[in-house]
């Protein structure tokens, strides 16, 4: 497989934080590459060494097997995790702004499109809602006919519906063979999205592989997940291959199973084993 991004013991150094700490991995093109990881695990820094607006302090990155130079960025979408759009002008005027600046920009018809922005196309940048907002954002990264795309948490904050909607335009824009890199807080819209996923705490890769394979590797059986009950005691999680023993010895402790559920291993289960914390908190 082609690969599109090489990253080779990536480093950042703020004072004594290791914000990222010798980090490794290839992304073939035209995948869909996730980063995962807690609050303050290193993905921002790590996205933006890839983007090339933060300079490593070690390690290099390499795009189509050269270091990024200065025509990378005519190649390449960024969403930030966040972002000042301009006030006073509307979402046309601003992707207007945003065209100018590229020699072969995508036609505002075919972005409009591709982001649904029809109906707030003359709205104020000002009076757009999180989810509209992260379209424009979102519309404003495609406008070069991007290689890659880089969205830093592209859909935290919007509500179900949106971010589904969100979940949409990635795919649509995948069949034009971008590739995508991204970081999330949603363990079902990495498992959704995501060919492959590194997962990050404290500047470190702790796993990377696809969803199914890390998944595999982890767990065998079931989760079994008793809720805190009346007596106070803690809600536990159990993971296991034998259901039936599991349940007996349950039973025989007397145990209450009020609320008790099961379920197959997810990416949310993993990631708590891994890093000990769960990605909303
Ligand atoms: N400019 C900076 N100066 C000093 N420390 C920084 C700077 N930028 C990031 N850090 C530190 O580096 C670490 C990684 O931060 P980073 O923003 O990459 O995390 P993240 O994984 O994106 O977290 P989040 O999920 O909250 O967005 C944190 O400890 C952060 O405080
Ligand atoms: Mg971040």
């Amino acid at each position: 497989m082609e690969t599109i991004v090489q990253v080779r013991d990536l480093q950042k150094s703020y004072g004594h934080v290791r914000a990222v700490d010798g980090v490794s991995f290839d992304i073939p093109v035209e995948s869909c590459f996730g980063l995962l990881g807690p609050n303050g695990a290193g993905k921002t820094t790590t996205i933006e060494m890839m983007e090339g607006i933060l300079t490593p302090s070690g390690g290099q990155v390499l795009f189509r097997g050269k270091p990024i130079d200065r025509h990378f960025k005519e190649k390449v979408g960024i969403q930030f995790q966040s972002t000042a759009l301009p006030e006073f002008i509307t979402v046309k005027e601003t992707l207007e702004m945003f065209r100018a600046f590229y020699p072969d920009p995508r036609p505002m018809d075919e972005v409009i499109d591709i982001c649904s922005l029809a109906d707030i196309i003359s709205r104020d940048n000002r009076k757009l809602s999180g989810g509209q907002r992260q379209r424009l954002l979102l519309a404003l990264a495609i406008v070069p006919y991007p290689e890659i795309v880089f969205l830093d948490e592209p859909t935290t904050g919007l509500d179900p519906q949106a971010r589904r909607n969100f979940w949409k335009l990635i795919e649509r824009i995948r069949l034009e063979k971008t590739t995508v890199v991204l970081t999330t807080h949603y363990m079902e819209e990495a498992q959704l999205l995501c060919d492959r996923i590194a997962i990050m705490d404290h500047g470190r890769i702790l796993e990377l592989d696809t969803p199914e394979n890390l998944l595999a590797k982890h767990f065998e059986g079931v989760v079994v997940r008793v809720p805190a009950g009346a007596e106070g005691n803690e809600t536990m999680e159990l993971v296991t291959s034998n259901l039936d023993e599991t349940m007996k010895s349950l039973l025989a402790e007397q145990t209450n199973l009020d609320g008790l559920s099961i379920h197959k291993p997810n990416l949310e289960d993993l990631f708590i084993k891994l890093t000990g914390s769960s990605l909303r908190s």
